[in-house]
């Protein structure tokens, strides 16, 4: 009888992967390092090109975010946002950059995709999105996962790309209803999707689902996807996401049909990701109560986080002239609204409080929103904790081999190492 992870391979196309994906996880969370290890060992890593500018200015000293504050500093106590545009030049160039410094550098057998979350909206929906993908695909990128806020219309804007054809493309999909109609919507380009991430209620980031997500649940839904490809007579991948915290886990979803899963929490806590150390250890000590889902999100999608995240309930001034990727075609962001609300009710005050919105792009870029999934306060159960209270950080290969091999339910420690002087 199967029992481990590393009995399954993935097939996609000409690839025969493990199982394993890495979830992309935005603003350089799931960083080049992260992705690098997932290709390596045989799985899939992703990149996230959410706040790419940033990313390049913060990896690669580039001054992008600069260039666009200083152009549009004029409109910064404005509520009307509509002219701050992107420069598509820029935009390309950043993702070309952070595509590229990657893809030099992979070793193995594995893939790397990035993750294009359409609730970017750029104010500029269609012609960023494009911009973004296009320049993905002609810096190599192995494919392009599109998620949150999935567009019907997204891979028509790349159908001319010579690499369309050959570079994968995939959709995350939280329903066999969503499913259905982007493949009737994109039938005309006789191209179908290579793999569909489903992604259940117990995920971490934004979730496809409504505050009523606990009433949802992951087997279910990749069940019903799985005997609606069979019956349709579709061999398209199904890749499991959402609260697939142990290897065991992950061979149950594998058992249901599907052919992968996509996980993302356990390597949080990694040397690997993008998160700074000390916000790494927020992660470990997080307690089940120290978990919510919320409504905070500008994107209007519930968001799962710890309630201690430093961006929850502040009232920061919006940073749309530097950052301005929550904007949508009409220069709005949900944000904005209720900062000018809160400005207006209290007029003369220093420092306001929003409650109801927040800032995610200042937020994330300064790793101020501390987004994770419903597993998160198991965290602490998978390394070893040092006498002043903080936990060993984890290689990512540590955590990739743990889901490839480990049976029963178990979670392995690493091999202890001496505690770091900094921590
Ligand atoms: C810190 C963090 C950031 C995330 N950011 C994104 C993102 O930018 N785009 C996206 O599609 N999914 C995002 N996700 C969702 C993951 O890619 C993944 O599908 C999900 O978290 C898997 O569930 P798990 O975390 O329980 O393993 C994020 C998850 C976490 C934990």
């Amino acid at each position: 009888m199967k029992r481990q992870l590393d009995d399954y391979r993935m097939r996609m196309g000409a690839h025969e992967l493990v199982p394993i994906m890495i979830g992309g996880m935005g603003v350089d969370i799931s960083s080049t390092d992260l992705a690098l290890v997932a290709a390596r060992l045989g799985g899939v890593g992703h990149i996230s090109d959410a706040m790419v500018k940033t990313v390049t200015d913060r990896r690669y000293k580039t001054k992008f975010v600069k260039a666009k504050q200083k152009q549009y500093q004029y409109n910064v106590a404005s509520e009307d946002k509509s002219a701050v545009k992107f420069d598509l030049e820029h935009l390309a160039e950043a993702t070309r950059m952070h595509v590229e410094k990657t893809m030099a550098r992979k070793t193995g057998n594995g893939l790397i995709f990035i993750n294009c979350m359409e609730k970017l909206t750029m104010n500029a929906p269609k012609e960023t999105l494009k911009v973004r993908m296009s320049s993905a695909l002609d810096a190599g990128i192995d494919g392009i996962t599109l998620a949150a806020g999935l567009h019907l219309g997204s891979m028509t804007l790349i159908a001319d790309h010579p690499r369309f054809r050959e570079a994968k493309i995939g959709i995350i999909v939280s329903s066999v209803r969503a499913l259905q109609l982007f493949l009737k919507k994109n039938s005309r380009l006789d191209r179908n999707p290579d793999y569909v991430v489903v992604e259940g209620p117990l995920a971490g980031g934004h979730l496809g689902f409504g505050m009523d997500w606990a009433e949802y649940d992951l087997a279910t839904i990749v069940s019903e996807i799985v005997a609606w490809m069979k019956a349709e007579g579709l061999d398209i991948p199904v890749i499991a996401a959402g609260g697939i915290f142990t290897g065991s886990d992950a061979v149950r979803f594998m058992e249901l049909g599907a052919s992968g899963v996509q996980v993302a929490t356990r390597f949080t806590v990694t040397k690997e990701c993008g998160l700074p150390d000390d916000i790494k250890q927020e992660y470990f000590k997080a307690n089940e109560d120290d978990l919510e889902v919320n409504e905070i999100s500008p994107t209007g999608y519930p968001m799962r986080m710890i309630k201690a995240s430093p961006g929850i309930g502040d009232g920061i001034r919006p940073n749309c002239e530097a950052y301005g990727y929550l904007l949508d075609a009409n220069g709005k962001c949900a944000y904005v609204t209720s900062y000018n609300r809160e400005l207006a009710l209290h007029p003369g005050e220093k420092r306001i409080s929003v409650k109801d919105k927040t800032c995610l792009c200042t937020h994330m870029r300064n790793f101020d929103v501390w987004t994770v999934g419903q597993n998160g306060w198991r965290l602490k159960d998978t390394s070893r904790r040092y006498p002043d209270g903080t936990y060993q950080l984890l290689t990512a290969e540590h955590v990739f081999k743990d889901y490839q091999f480990s049976t029963d339910d178990t979670v392995a420690l690493p091999e202890p190492e001496p505690e770091p002087e900094t921590a």
